[in-house]
Order: structure tokens, then sequence, then C-alpha cells
């Protein structure tokens, strides 16, 4: 393949240019990784709002190459807990990601098979290395579009089946107008 470049706009994250298209995810796609699944519905109902929304230029997803893009999170809550990512590790468990922060902030929810887990809290200007092994969830718990950058190896692959089924080990919510970690009720 031949080198190439794309636009990402610093503060939305977008490609204005087209050159690729944004996936997006809303309420109904995670209604039961939320801790309060009425919150959830009534989201649903009342319009089923984008949580979040990311554009990845996977090129040919083979060993050696690197798959970058933008992603996006809105502010938002569903009952108490804010919008977020559904998170993942990689098919390749080993395959680290780097991510930047382009404005707004936020958290990223890490965790490993083995049970550790650690909270990072992004603001722009800051890159943050999610090392091979942590699964990696985006929270915003801020007012404005949470917006980063992020690169990994091309063949990483995503296994989401895993958070879907067991949940993370912790939640972020809000108590008292802060935001808190707590552990998930429903982490099996
Ligand atoms: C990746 C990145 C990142 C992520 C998005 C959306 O490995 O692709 O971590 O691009 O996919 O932020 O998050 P989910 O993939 O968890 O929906
Ligand atoms: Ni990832």
């Amino acid at each position: 393949m031949k080198p190439y470049t794309i636009d990402f706009d610093l503060l939305t994250g977008i490609c204005k240019s087209g050159k690729v298209q944004p996936v997006q995810r809303r309420v109904s796609q995670m209604k039961m990784q939320f801790a309060d699944p009425e919150a959830a519905q009534k989201a649903i109902d009342s319009g089923d709002p984008v949580l979040y929304e990311f554009s990845t230029l996977l090129n040919d997803e083979k060993k050696g190459t690197l798959a970058f893009g933008s992603t996006i999170i809105y502010p938002g809550k569903i009952g108490d807990e804010y919008y977020m990512t559904k998170g993942h590790f990689h098919t390749i468990l080993d395959s680290a990601e780097v991510y930047y922060c382009l404005s707004g902030k936020g958290f990223m929810m890490m965790e490993t098979p083995e049970g550790d887990v650690d909270l990072q809290e992004v603001h722009p200007g800051e890159a943050l290395y999610v090392p091979g092994r942590w699964a990696h969830r985006s929270i915003n718990h801020g007012t404005e579009p949470f917006v980063m950058l992020f690169v990994y190896p091309g063949d990483s692959g995503h296994d989401y089946g895993t958070i879907e089924t067991k949940g993370y080990r912790k939640l972020v919510v809000e108590r008292d107008g802060k935001p808190v970690m707590i552990d998930n009720p429903k982490w099996k």
C-alpha cells in the first residue's frame, strides 16, 4: 500500500473529508450493559440517543499494520451511569493501544483477565497507553464530547463477548454530582 494523509478535526474528532465513515452506537445496542436497564429503556423510548461514534481506518488487518482513528463519547447519563463505550479485550490479547485526548475529558476503565483494575482520567493534550491484556472502556463524565485519537495493531481484533457476558468489575456513576467508582453488582 501507499502512504496517505487523512484529516481529523482537533475538537470534534470528525473526519470531514469522508475518507472514513463513523460507526455509531446507541443505547439500544448496549441496554443490558448499563446498571439500570429500566433507565436505558426509557432513553430508548425517548429517541434512542447516540452514545458514541468512532471512525477506524483498519488498513488490511495484517500483522505489522496499524489501525487508527477517532472516537467521540457524548456527554450524558443512563440513570446515574455516564455514557460509555461497550469496551473490549483485543482478540490478540497482547495487543496494546495508544489514545490521545483531543477535547473534553473522561475516564478509561481498564481491567485484566486476572482481575486487576485501573481507572485513568485523561484531558486534552494527554496520551494514555493501554498495555496488552487490559480491556478498555471510555467513559464521559464531563459536559462536552470526549474526543480521542487511537492507534493499535491492525491484526488485534475485538473480543466484545467477554465484557458483554461478564460485565466490568467496576462502574463509574455519579454521586452528589461527582464521579465515583463502585463495584458492578451484576459482575459475574
Ligand atoms: C479499538 C479502540 C477504539 C474503540 C472505540 C469504540 O480497539 O478499536 O479501542 O477504536 O473501538 O472507542 O469502543 P468499542 O469498540 O468498545 O465499542
Ligand atoms: Ni481497543
